[in-house]
């Protein structure tokens, strides 16, 4: 196949940053995505209801282009988040609130301690409609890393499923066997988001010839079998896995250090990146939906009228973005040659 051309993708999971950053962010999401689900692990974190507008406000205006680009605002959990700033947030237009178990990631040491005691605030989201999405991972310093995701969900996630069958959770960046199959065995309400890094790699490639900072996420890549569970699970084409990158600019120096950062800026080429996934699992004809459909039916709302068209035309992702602020921001697979190129 020389090109293909799909209904407009979303992106169901991306950080954003703020400030200066935005220029660079906006740029490369809007030039191929129609939605972006906004996270609010900012310093301060995204709270309340006027928080997520303002930065809503900050983030359209940092748009370059014409097209058709909508953020939608999330909300970040705290032990201390109440029933008032959800409803807030609801009639705000927020669509989701974040649960981040404190410690877990970049930007969580203010999120959640206590995951038990916001029981109450998963009652009333189930009741007015805003989803919920989680950051699965333990962050007992017991328990090692590359199983942080199996433990989060015998410990918490099978519990907050079964407790609320109304409300809608995703499950956020799924890297393992045991992810995918809880999904697979939970209610219509249970989706996942799945990340280009996810696929593409696994723990091999943090490691192989040296240490590889700019592949350092979290979660962490782990075995080839889960990746090839991930791989699996997008090529049958279930409705319960879509898109969303988890691109998440450090800066060069913070990533290239004696403690590095967690992310990988994947915006840039993740859209490609995930189509020459695809075309290798002999599943082109599963793209559009994981990319366009599952994610917006999942979060009841309508599918983008518009499209995009991808070319097979090998080229080159920079080994550097610098930033005209003087930044300097290494992307996702810096320097590789892939297949597919956006129109
Ligand atoms: O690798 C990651 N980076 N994982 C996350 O959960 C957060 C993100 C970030 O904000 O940098
Ligand atoms: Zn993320």
């Amino acid at each position: 196949m020389k090109q293909i051309t799909i209904r407009k993708p979303d992106d169901f999971h991306v950080h954003l940053r703020d400030g200066y950053l935005l220029a660079e962010t906006v740029a490369a999401s809007a030039r191929c995505f129609g939605r972006v689900l906004v996270m609010p692990n900012l310093q301060p974190p995204i709270l309340n209801a006027v928080q997520a507008k303002l930065y809503k406000e900050r983030i359209q205006t940092a748009n370059p282009c014409n097209h058709n680009f909508k953020p939608l605002m999330t909300l970040y959990l705290t032990d201390s988040t109440t029933i008032q700033q959800l409803d807030e947030a609801k009639i705000s237009g927020v669509v989701a609130c974040k649960l981040y178990p404190a410690g877990a990631t970049t930007n969580s040491q203010e999120a959640v301690n206590h995951i038990g005691q916001l029981y109450p605030l998963f009652e009333h989201m189930q009741k007015i409609g805003l989803l919920l999405l989680v950051h699965g991972e333990v962050t007992e310093s017991q328990v090692d890393i590359f199983d942080r995701e199996s433990v989060f969900i015998e410990k918490y996630l099978q519990s907050i499923v079964s407790n609320f069958p109304k409300l809608k959770i995703v499950f956020e960046h799924i890297t393992t066997r045991d992810a995918v199959q809880f999904v697979l065995d939970s209610p219509e309400t249970i989706a996942a988001t799945i990340t280009v890094q996810h696929l593409q790699y696994n723990r091999n490639d943090l490691f192989m010839g040296g240490l590889k900072p700019h592949n350092y996420c979290l979660p962490i890549l782990k075995r080839s079998v889960h990746q090839q569970a991930l791989r699996d699970a997008v090529s049958t084409g279930t409705s319960k896995f879509f898109l969303g990158t988890d691109s998440a600019p450090h800066e060069k120096h913070r990533k290239e250090s004696s403690c590095g950062c967690a992310g990988c800026y994947s915006a840039w080429s993740a859209i490609e990146i995930y189509a020459q996934i695809f075309e290798e699992l002999g599943c082109l004809d599963k793209f559009e939906r994981f990319a366009s459909e599952n994610g917006a039916h999942f979060y009841g709302l309508p599918l983008n009228e518009e499209t995009i068209t991808l070319i097979k035309q090998p080229w080159q992702i920079p080994s550097m973005i610098s930033l005209a602020t003087g930044q300097e921001l290494v992307p996702f697979m810096a320097g590789e040659t892939i297949q597919w190129k956006l129109s």
